[in-house]
């Protein structure tokens, strides 16, 4: 009896656990709402910051996010914010801790837990993404300081030879690692395989790549149990390489987009939430926007995870040029943040960027 009533306390706990992580991965990707990558490593902010003309420092990096954490009205368009380890432990101006500003607003606060992509020994010029070490206890802390989903990014190079079956299994292996273990944890993975758009491949190879990226990291998932419903995936649009001649239209990246999705992601999943990628803000926009529109069925939501599309134009109001750089910066990240969310729904349209 004891052991009957300890094995079905353990199933409902199960079971609730699921519950939440569904709920919470569907409240990311609520109509006209999605998420803000404000994760970049304390070396990327850095180097964002001096090329404004700003001097990089801690308090550098903390005062420029509070800012944009402050703005009025974002949390309409703003679901969750994805935050990096340094500053999930920051505060807002006047003290309080950064987590809780984003809970009071209703927006989810979020973590990267992955600890960059390093080389990939035996394949030159490919990487594999670390962090598995440590992650379990890693995930317990970020809970208990609020945090409610994850990322981690998984970087695949097209080139001469790449992505080796080496690089796709590896990454594949590691990313549904961290969701099972994330997952274990209460929050909800965002799992990111990112296609990169460095080099001249055409928009054909880079939908065979995301397919067989996609292929691997969905396989990998089912072995080790991931609980699809209460993930959500964050993969690149299908573009032509940065230096392809061959450049496809905004209406074929959404019609590619769409199509390689729907052959290679499972259907429970509640939502896609697309990285930009160094898109231009207005393509980003777009591309959504069409994907949107497009009049095909498709099961999940789709939404943006972006970190440079939504805040390139904060960063460089924030460098100065106004009379106000703080309030300036506010505006052009409200501004960006409401064009994504039309986006959401395919109401966005190009004379409402003027
Ligand atoms: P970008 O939108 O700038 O690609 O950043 C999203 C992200 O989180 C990359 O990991």
């Amino acid at each position: 009896m004891v052991s009957f009533l300890r094995t079905f306390s353990t199933y409902v706990g199960k079971r609730m656990d699921r519950q939440l992580l569904e709920k919470n991965a569907r409240e990311l990707v609520s109509p006209g709402r999605g998420i803000l990558a404000a994760d970049e490593s304390n070396g990327t902010m850095s180097n964002r910051l001096e090329a404004v003309g700003i001097e990089p420092s801690s308090e550098a990096r903390r005062a420029y996010r509070a800012n944009l954490f402050s703005t009025e009205g974002y949390e309409s368009a703003i679901s969750g914010v994805i935050l990096f380890d340094e500053t999930i432990r920051q505060s807002m101006d006047k003290g309080k801790q950064i987590t809780q500003e984003l809970s009071e607003r209703g927006v989810l606060p979020g973590i990267k837990v992955d600890t960059g992509a390093k080389e990939l020994a035996h394949f030159e010029g490919e990487k594999i993404t670390e962090g598995l070490d440590g992650l379990r206890e890693r995930c317990k802390e970020y809970f208990s300081m609020g945090a409610r989903f994850a990322k981690w990014r998984a970087v695949i190079r097209i080139g001469d030879g790449m992505p080796s079956s080496a690089c796709l299994s590896t990454n594949a292996h590691a990313l549904a690692r961290y969701s099972s273990i994330c997952q274990e944890q209460g929050l909800v993975p965002i799992i990111e395989p990112e296609v990169l758009m460095d080099g001249d491949h055409d928009a054909r190879t880079c939908f065979d790549v995301t397919s067989s990226i996609l292929d691997a990291t969905f396989a990998e998932c089912e072995k080790q149990g991931v609980h699809i419903p209460g993930a959500l995936l964050k993969p690149n649009m299908i573009i032509a390489g940065k230096d392809c001649e061959d450049q496809i239209s905004r209406e074929e990246v959404a019609r590619l987009t769409v199509d390689c999705l729907t052959k290679h992601v499972p259907h429970e999943l509640p939502g896609i939430v697309f990285l930009s990628g160094g898109q231009s803000d207005e393509d980003a926009t777009a591309h959504l926007n069409l994907m949107n529109n497009l009049g095909v069925e498709h099961p999940w939501q789709l939404s943006y995870s972006y970190g440079r599309a939504l805040q390139a134009d904060a960063l460089r109001k924030w460098s100065g040029g106004s009379e106000d750089p703080a309030s300036s910066s506010r505006s052009a990240f409200l501004h960006r943040a409401k064009m994504n969310s039309l986006a959401r729904s395919g109401d966005w349209s190009q004379d409402l960027e003027d």
